[in-house]
């Protein structure tokens, strides 16, 4: 196995392929956290009732799949890319 320098200087017990997906799913899972965030913000009207706690439910999801992410990172050595969180 391949190892990379890990986040506290020491070697990875992951590829870099692999920190850098979980980076990336990490960034992907932030970026859905604050568009249903927003969207249940924003919901308005009838409507909005109906569908606000179901954009507030996944929100809140994409946030603990975020988390699950980024546990595995730390515990692999990775360091988190926080340039990937605001970026497409
Ligand atoms: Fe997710």
């Amino acid at each position: 196995m391949k190892s990379t320098v890990g986040a506290e200087g020491g070697k990875s017990m992951a590829s870099k392929k692999l920190l850098d997906g979980l980076n990336k799913a990490i960034a992907m899972d932030l970026r859905a956290t604050i568009q249903y965030m927003w969207q249940h913000v924003m919901a308005l009207g009838v409507e909005g009732v109906a569908v606000n706690n179901v954009f507030k439910e996944i929100a809140m999801q994409e946030m603990k799949h975020s988390e699950s992410f980024a546990d595995r990172l730390f515990y692999l050595g990775g360091i988190p890319q926080q340039s990937l969180w605001t970026s497409k």
